[in-house]
């Protein structure tokens, strides 16, 4: 098993520092090989992209990210841009399934700002479909209106579109993942108002029936918005477009309060994938040693489940992930009174420790 580690700027290279620890403790035969990306490949390479690094990322079982970008790059021209990184690997790594866990840990249920009630136990997964929809759909563009209720006038146009491979695809991925957990399945849309959604929900009805096992049902993506406030809980997997799936799993990160806590994955069609925290490179804090570590030990726990196929070794990572926040150990930005308050190196320790 080859792990391509990139861990990129600020903040970054401090918590998959600590991700990295994670994973040699778990003694499984891993290759792990890193390389630059975003400002620190710009520097070093004049790309945030290097053909290195991207080979590198091509031919490993999966990629450990840690995070790119600072202020002091915002003038280069776009293509230069750390951020360009990150979109050039999901484009040439074909990554088409954004998994987005919503999980509220019960140490840190104060956070939220739900009531306790509504999001302890809260374990939910959003599954966002990234190659489609109207982000990518042609013909897009500007033009002088011929029809409408301003014909002449200016306008602007996108085009929602998903073909049938696409929504076959990520409704599988979905299913896959739902058997791996509660076995229910939230398919999200406006089937209502849109032809492209009816289409989506037609197609996810017809993978489900190769999933007998797994029950799914369907949602108004208005309706979704309100239930994952109103009853976070009631939900197990949801599945849903790009656009869509962008708010969505927005709105469900904010249910558990702490960007620090949130990991992410993005995953091709032979399971290959791309790990990193949902936070960024944290200019502000990078350096203090104050960064916390821990979405992206739980993304690398994403890793061993979703790419790697170790599941023993991803529950064991997220069970130590747990116990060291009920030892009342907390980086600052999880901080709260009567808690104990520790730095990144601090953090990396007390999760190596909780392993053994
Ligand atoms: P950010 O997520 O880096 O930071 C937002 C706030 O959360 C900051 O106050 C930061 O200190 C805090 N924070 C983030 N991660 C934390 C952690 N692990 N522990 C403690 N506190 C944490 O977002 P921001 O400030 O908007 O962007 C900073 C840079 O990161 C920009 O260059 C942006 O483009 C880039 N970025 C990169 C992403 C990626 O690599 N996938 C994703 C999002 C932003
Ligand atoms: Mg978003």
């Amino acid at each position: 098993m080859k792990i391509a580690v990139l861990p990129g700027d600020g903040i970054g290279t401090e918590i998959v520092a600590q991700a990295i620890r994670v994973l040699d403790a778990l003694d499984l035969p891993f290759e792990m090989e890193t390389a630059l990306v975003g400002g620190a490949a710009y520097e070093a390479h004049g790309h945030p992209l290097p053909d290195a690094t991207l080979k590198l990322a091509k031919e490993a079982d999966a990629v450990l990210f840690g995070a790119v970008g600072d202020w002091k790059y915002d003038k280069l021209d776009r293509p230069l841009r750390p951020e360009q990184a990150i979109l050039g690997l999901r484009k040439n790594l074909g990554l088409f399934a954004n998994f987005r866990p919503a999980i509220c840990y019960e140490q840190l249920v104060d956070a939220s700002s739900l009531k306790p009630e509504l999001i302890a136990g809260l374990d939910i997964l959003i599954i966002r479909e990234l190659t489609g929809d109207i982000y990518f759909g042609q013909p897009r563009g500007r033009r002088t209106a011929v029809d409408g209720h301003f014909p002449g006038a200016d306008e602007a146009f996108d085009t929602m579109r998903y073909s049938r491979p696409e929504v076959e695809r990520i409704a599988r991925v979905a299913f896959e993942a739902a058997r791996k957990r509660s076995k229910r399945v939230t398919s999200v849309d406006k089937a209502n108002v849109l032809e492209t959604f009816q289409f989506w929900k037609d197609i996810v009805t017809e993978v489900g029936k190769e999933y007998p096992d797994v029950e799914l049902d369907h949602m108004y993506v208005d309706n979704a918005a309100m239930q994952l406030v109103k009853a976070p809980k009631k939900f197990d997997v949801i599945v849903t477009g790009n656009m869509f799936g962008d708010i969505l799993s927005d709105e469900a990160a904010m249910l558990t309060g702490s960007i620090g806590m949130l990991p992410s994955a993005s995953l091709n069609a032979s399971n290959q994938g791309l790990y990193e925290p949902s936070h960024g490179s944290a200019p502000d804090i990078a350096g203090k040693g104050v960064a916390n570590p821990l979405a992206t030990i739980l993304s690398a726990a994403m890793m061993l489940r979703y790419s790697l196929n170790q599941e023993d070794a991803a529950q064991r990572i997220e069970t130590a992930v747990k116990k060291v926040l009920a030892q009342g150990l907390r980086t600052p930005d999880i901080y709260s009174a009567g808690t104990t308050k520790v730095g990144t190196v601090e953090m990396g320790d007390a999760v190596l420790k909780a392993l053994a």
